[in-house]
């Protein structure tokens, strides 16, 4: 356990508030603030009391209501739909049942499991996480959220936070990236809106879930200051920012211990020194054991993928024999009526109709602030006059391609393209890739009426590029299909893509590459091709987005929330430990590159990656005129710090340009680390100024002795720039030492 004993805590505590009061440091609260009983509190009291003790243990587990599991309907009403989780509530209580969806990026209905039923279908967090842009994702929250009410669900299981430490993970596509302060911004928002559609959302998964690769029984290895300055971080930020319902724990174990059990995480961590008051739900199939409720665990979910329903005859025998106390129990009830309350999810709302051609436009524009344009020698915007152009390959006349698993949405519109492929391991029935209807040869043939536009699979790659010779310019579709539960093993484009792009550029030396992936891929033929354009996974929209960027409709403003390395020899390890193995194999993990995670490693090490985090290019020109970093004191006298930035646009069109504040100093061994960004909208010659509050966390390191975070005097550099590595306008300040609570 990487926390130590309550009471070597305590005495540090203790010791460091003395130490603290003679050296006259500051010292400020972070996190949330202590929590004064709210009239959900007290409802959630006043019914918890008046259960039975049956009554309590049924809010603490709910099953996968899928009929493949129940041929009889194991009681689960018919109105429940085929969906992810079901808990029932406690109907002479008033306590309303939680109905459970997955995700971020739309109400998902996989394997269109639920017959007919589409919903908008967002472009993936990666995408959304590239506008760097809160406001949006808070609109994306309200999207979906809204839509999750309309189909009778309470309970969104969004929220997915975790890092991206390993550009192969098969998840990342569904999270916001590699820097706490931008995930944890980004996902706070996101949870924020769809919470104000009275749809509780969850966040998601705690914690340091950060690879597919035997994720049951991956052990990850991290010290506790690594953990809490990346991984934790992210998560108390989204929880500060979106005050989720609950907390969903994760697979893998953290240092020896299984998430869902685990009680430095889940009970010293999340609701002791963040206060955090909502509830903990397991991942489906998750728990190991009964005693996990005493590990801060309060609901069992997907119950019968564990291996008994732990939280149902087991606990009654537990809390019989007084291994697990009534204490305990109630307080898992309160979380969750708690919840519920707050969010008034047993209050009749008034179903507010789904403007579902509203939802569309704002999931166009979502993937077009996402679009990340990364090199263009001129090429693009496209040159309304070109006569012919080929498209080639990415399924580009039928639609765009998205990520698979859990979150996986069925969209609006005509019906998607699927293709079969195998997976193997936990997941072999998400075998299906999905191509929104959305296709970007159709939407760049409606912007460009005088061009002639042709399009080839590019699985032969000799008629590929017979038909390149003989146009005036070639876009290549390029793909990479991601799913939960596989990682990649490589950095590259499968299928021959490599092959394809490289053997097309040489037919034609006006190409250009578009590219649709769940995480950054190699390029060995960038010097070759004229432009390329990173369209993530785009949503259901995500063709007419990408016709937006290429023919300059909209200007490109997406930056990168991940690093693309140049290859895997430059990633903390070049091989994913159990890659390969048998499902479920034991593995261990050391994330010995600890909080410096994604740019924060390459700049340790001296790498120079193929793109930096928040690069990103345009069509105008933005110039980062002047920074002012300063010192102030808040109403309590306490000092805080804030970022004035001053930024230009020098070309001729209207563009968003993402402002970066970084600060170098001796804790981050003079490399930058993310401590604030703001995205504007600058019209032709405009220059704007903007305010960003610097949180002092990003300046600190967290010790484990003194339980604190510590921010030591000396020199401090803070830099405006376009990327976490060019360079801008620079101020260094000499700060005192602070010390801030959690
Ligand atoms: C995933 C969760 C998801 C749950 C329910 C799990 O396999 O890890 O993210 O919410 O399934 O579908």
């Amino acid at each position: 356990m990487w926390l130590g004993r309550a009471e070597e805590t305590l005495r540090a505590r203790a010791l460091s508030l003395g130490v603290l009061l003679v050296l006259g440091v500051f010292l400020l609260p972070t996190g949330l603030q202590a929590q004064t009983r709210s009239a959900a509190d007290v409802r959630a009291e006043a019914v918890e009391r008046q259960m039975t003790d049956a009554e309590r243990l049924q809010l603490l587990h709910g099953v996968m209501p899928i009929p493949q599991f129940f041929p009889d309907g194991a009681g689960i009403p018919s109105d429940i739909p085929v969906t992810a989780g079901f808990v029932r509530g406690i109907a002479r209580l008033g306590v309303p049942n939680l109905v459970e969806t997955d995700a971020s990026l739309g109400v998902a209905n996989p394997m269109q499991i639920r017959v007919g039923d589409t919903a908008t279908a967002l472009p993936s967090g990666q995408a959304l996480a590239a506008s760097f842009n809160p406001a949006l994702l808070y609109e994306a929250g309200v999207v979906i959220g809204s839509e999750a009410s309309a189909k009778g669900f309470n309970v969104l299981l969004g929220g997915g936070v975790n890092l991206a430490r390993d550009p192969r993970n098969g998840r990342n596509f569904e999270y916001l990236g590699e820097d706490p302060w931008l995930a944890g911004t980004l996902a706070g928002a996101a949870i924020a809106g769809t919470q104000s559609q009275h749809v509780m959302s969850t966040v998601k998964h705690f914690a340091v879930n950060d690879q597919e690769t035997q994720r049951d029984t991956l052990d990850v290895h991290i010290d506790e200051a690594a953990l809490r300055e990346s991984d934790l971080l992210a998560f108390e930020i989204a929880i500060e920012k979106g005050a989720p319902g609950a907390v969903m724990c994760a697979y893998n174990l953290v240092n020896g211990h299984p998430a869902c059990n685990h009680p430095a995480l889940l009970t010293e961590v999340l609701k002791k020194d963040w206060r955090y008051p909502g509830f903990v739900m397991s991942d489906w199939g998750a728990v190991d054991d009964v005693y996990a409720i005493n590990a801060g665990l309060d609901q069992e979910s997907g119950e019968q993928l564990d291996a008994t329903v732990w939280f149902d005859a087991p606990l009654r025998q537990a809390i019989g024999q007084g291994t697990v106390s009534h204490g305990r129990i109630s307080d898992a009830v309160r979380r969750i009526l708690r919840s519920m309350y707050t969010l008034e999810l047993d209050q009749h709302h008034e179903a507010v109709p789904v403007d579902y051609q509203a939802h569309a436009g704002l999931t166009r524009r979502a993937a077009t602030e996402g679009i990340v344009l990364l090199k263009n020698n001129g090429v693009l915007p496209l040159d309304s006059a070109l006569k012919s152009v080929l498209i080639v390959g990415g399924h580009a006349d039928l639609g765009v391609l998205s990520g698979g698993g859990s979150s996986q949405v069925t969209p609006m519109g005509a019906a998607p393209t699927i293709i079969p492929v195998e997976v193997t391991g936990g997941m072999k029935y998400m075998g299906r890739q999905l191509y929104m209807p959305s296709s970007p040869l159709r939407a760049l043939q409606t912007a460009m009426p005088e061009t002639h536009f042709a399009y080839v699979s590019g699985y032969d790659v000799a008629t590929a590029v017979a038909h390149a010779e003989r146009v005036d310019l070639v876009i290549v579709f390029a793909t990479k299909w991601q799913v939960e539960s596989r990682d990649t093993g490589s950095l590259s484009l499968p299928e021959g893509q490599d092959e394809l792009i490289h053997a097309l550029s040489q037919a034609n030396p006006r190409t250009l590459v578009v590219l649709e992936t769940g995480n950054p891929v190699s390029m060995p033929w960038l010097a070759n091709v004229q432009a390329v354009v990173e369209a993530w996974y785009p949503g259901q929209e995500g063709g007419l987005a990408i016709a937006d960027i290429l023919t300059g409709v909209f200007n490109p403003s997406g930056r990168l929330p991940i690093t693309f390395p140049l290859d895997v020899g430059q990633l903390p390890r070049p091989s994913i430990p159990g890659f390969g193995l048998p499902y479920k194999s034991a593995v261990s993990i050391d994330y010995s590159e600890g909080a410096f995670v994604g740019y924060r490693w390459y700049a340790r090490e001296d790498r120079k990656p193929l793109f930096p985090f928040g690069y990103g290019l345009s069509y105008t020109q933005f110039a980062m005129d002047q920074l002012r970093v300063q010192q102030s004191t808040d109403a309590h006298r306490r000092p805080t710090l804030s970022a004035e930035v001053t930024v230009s646009n020098r070309g001729k069109r209207t563009g968003d340009v993402t402002a970066q504040v970084y600060v170098a100093s001796a804790l981050t061994r003079g490399t930058r680390r993310l401590v604030g960004y703001v995205r504007l909208t600058l019209t032709a010659s405009e220059t704007r100024v903007a305010t960003l509050e610097i949180d002092p966390r990003l300046l600190a390191q967290w010790s484990p002795r003194t339980h604190q975070w510590h921010m030591p005097a000396g020199h401090y550099d803070f830099v405006l720039a376009n990327s976490a590595t060019e360079p801008g306008p620079s101020v260094s300040l000499t700060l005192p030492a602070m010390h801030l609570s959690p």
